[in-house]
């Protein structure tokens, strides 16, 4: 792993200014750790705006950002459609590059980004970076402690009407990269192999209930736009360390539901929302008849915390644990699904998964650890 050779703050832009970067910008904003130089879009105004509103110095065009020289770090909140792109330029301007979900694509897609990354000694990490919220770490302490005793199998669903009521551009959210698989998905698939480590193999059925549907919100609201991929995924997963899980994705439902359950041979541990950095968390033994509730503490700073691990660990020379071969195991997890459902085979995975470690107990982003 590369690291070690600078020292003090790491030096962070931004590309892609879009519903994302608030949350981002306003998290970096508050990690000694990282100083964010830069903000760019294609749509520079978006940028510049962006830019001003969080106080950042500079903004532009992508070759603008990525010319910056104390830029070590690109954070790439573009489209999944151009995230193989942006990763793939920030790569070769000798920057680090942590995206947004999902990885890329395709896993072909993937591996070049990591291939690249290789070649110049630089690290890749990828959203999410949920399971280093409170929440999911707590869930994996309690995981780890033998809480529930030998983990056995889990159940996920995440369910609802689908994005298009309030993303005011929603297209891409319907097309290939996304639907609730490759959208949704990331959160329960990598909360699910950071505890239980990779997935085997996988079978999976998928349905569309509408071609077409309407913005919500926005300026662009009333606009029919077309829907590419399945909104509704069944998926049933065998990890090879043993437990398996099934799965379902789905933007066709009136009710919103999202659940994550671990069940081991002591009893079942309800972990909270994993597009959530916060709690719930609770456990219920054999012979229980309430769940009962448990601690929750670590970090709740919100989307970023997995930037700024990757920055630590540039500085420490340590592994970061957002990964981007953890984001290229769940890239090929999603993919074999899709494929699973379409040729209604049971399909088996190529890629690894690296183990996840916790992050250490009062890891604190507030905290300045780097000069
Ligand atoms: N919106 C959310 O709630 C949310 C939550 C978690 C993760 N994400 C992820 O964040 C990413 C961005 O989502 P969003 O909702 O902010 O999208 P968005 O459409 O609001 O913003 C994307 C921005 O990227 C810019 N862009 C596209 N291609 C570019 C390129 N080649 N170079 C530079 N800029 C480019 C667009 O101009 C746009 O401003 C996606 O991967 C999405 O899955 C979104």
């Amino acid at each position: 792993m590369s690291g070690g050779t600078g020292a003090g703050p790491v030096g962070v832009a931004l590309v892609g200014a879009g519903v994302i970067s608030n949350q981002y910008l306003t998290a970096l904003s508050g990690f000694p750790d990282v100083r964010v130089l830069g903000v760019a879009d294609l749509d520079e105004e978006r940028a510049r705006a962006q830019a001003q509103a969080h106080g950042v110095p500079h903004s532009g065009g992508v070759a603008s950002v990525l010319a910056l020289p104390e830029v070590e770090i690109v954070v790439n909140l573009t489209v999944p459609a151009a995230h193989a792109e942006v990763a793939t330029a920030a790569l070769r301007a000798g920057k680090h590059v942590y995206g947004e979900k999902p990885l890329a694509l395709a896993p072909v897609d993937g591996a070049k980004i990591l291939a690249e990354a290789q070649e110049h000694g630089l690290r890749v990490g990828s959203a999410p970076d949920t399971f280093l919220g409170a929440g999911l770490q707590s869930a994996a302490r309690a995981v780890a402690s033998g809480l529930i005793g030998e983990p056995v199998s889990a159940t996920a669903v995440t369910q609802g009407p689908g994005p298009e009521s309030w993303h005011p551009s929603p297209e891409f959210l319907f097309q290939h990269g996304a639907g609730p698989l490759f959208d949704i998905g990331p959160y329960y698939l990598t909360a699910l192999v950071a505890l239980f480590g990779p997935v085997a193999r996988v079978s999976a059925t998928a349905r569309q209930a509408r071609a077409r549907r309407v913005i919500g919100s926005g300026p662009k609201a009333g606009t029919e736009f077309a829907v590419e991929v399945p909104t509704h995924v069944h998926a049933l997963l065998d990890f090879t360390g043993g437990p398996s899980a099934s799965a379902t994705f789905s933007f066709d439902s009136s009710v919103p539901r999202r659940m994550i359950e671990v069940t081991g041979t002591e009893g079942t541990l309800s972990l909270p929302d994993p597009n959530t950095f916060e709690g719930p968390l609770r456990v219920r033994a054999f012979g229980q008849e309430e769940w009962r509730e448990l601690p929750v503490t670590g970090t709740t700073a919100g989307r970023g915390i997995g930037v700024l691990d990757m920055a630590r660990a540039i500085r420490g020379g340590d592994e970061h644990r957002a990964s981007g071969d953890l984001a290229q195991h769940v890239l090929e997890l999603m993919s074999t699904v899709a494929d699973s459902a379409r040729r209604h085979e049971v399909l088996a995975l190529e890629s690894a998964a690296p183990r996840v470690e916790l992050l250490p107990e009062g890891w604190e982003p507030a905290e300045a650890t780097l000069g």
